[in-house]
């Protein structure tokens, strides 16, 4: 038997970390602002770091990013300078850098936006429990509380959606990595996510029960919350 054959798959994450954070208002990339005493990115990373069964985590920077290594001082994982012009294309980028540190087809990645700082251990052990025995793979998501509009260029409602069989995705999203890269090639910049890639393939991801405490900072006032999460949850 060779080593590839007998070799069970591994856990590997991918974190992009290759935007601008435009949305955001910071007047920088978003992944560098400090919020509850760390840059963002290092929360997540922290976060990931504490998941005994992620193996090695990738972290994908910007070709012209300056600001990591004194960002987070001290910091021994992976890095590549390999992010592009999209998000899907930055994690393609991972991808691609994975292969070249040993990865193969059938091992787990579990990508993670840089922008969700409140990550906890046990979402994400939660999410390898219900997916590393999946055909497909999954994703944390949470289940629609709120009614849906749907509005108009003018601000006024046109429609209002059925909210019940509807998720709103978070990340990590967990996948094998010939899947994921199959689905994020023939998708391209158009994929927002991983899963929706998958989707086009014309499979089902597993949707992962997840917490509304998982966030994504997007907007200005998101930096101030994230902070109170993360100070508040001891
Ligand atoms: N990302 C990336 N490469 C890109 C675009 C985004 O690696 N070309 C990363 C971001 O750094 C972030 C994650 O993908 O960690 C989710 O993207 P988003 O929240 O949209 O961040 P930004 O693209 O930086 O923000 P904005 O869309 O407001 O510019
Ligand atoms: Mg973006």
């Amino acid at each position: 038997m060779n080593a590839s054959t007998a070799r069970s798959p591994r856990c590997y994450a991918i974190v992009p970390a290759a935007g601008v954070g435009e949305r955001s208002g910071a007047g920088q990339p978003k992944q560098y602002v400090t919020v509850a005493g760390q840059p963002m990115l290092a929360h997540a990373l922290a976060a990931l770091a504490a998941v005994p069964r992620i193996v090695q985590t990738l972290v994908v920077l910007s070709p012209a990013d300056d600001r990591f290594e004194a960002a987070l001082p001290g910091y021994a994982g992976w890095l590549a300078r390999v992010g592009g012009a999209s998000r899907a294309e930055s994690v393609l980028g991972g991808l691609a850098e994975l292969r070249r540190r040993g990865a193969l087809d059938d091992d787990w990645v579990l990508v993670h936006d840089a922008a969700r700082c409140l990550l906890q251990p046990e979402w994400v052990d939660a999410l390898i429990d219900a997916c590393d025995h999946d055909a497909v793979g999954g994703l944390l998501a949470q289940p629609v509380a709120d009614t849906l509009k749907v509005g108009d260029a003018a601000g006024r409602v046109t429609a209002t959606v059925d909210r019940r069989d509807k998720w709103v995705a978070q990340t990590p999203q967990m996948f094998r990595l010939a899947l994921v890269e199959r689905a994020l090639t023939a998708m391209g910049a158009a994929a927002t996510d991983e899963a929706s890639a998958v989707e086009r393939l014309g499979l089902s991801p597993r949707l992962v029960k997840a917490s509304v405490a998982n966030l994504k900072v997007t907007w200005p006032e998101d930096f101030a919350l994230a902070e109170r999460l993360l100070l508040t949850r001891g």
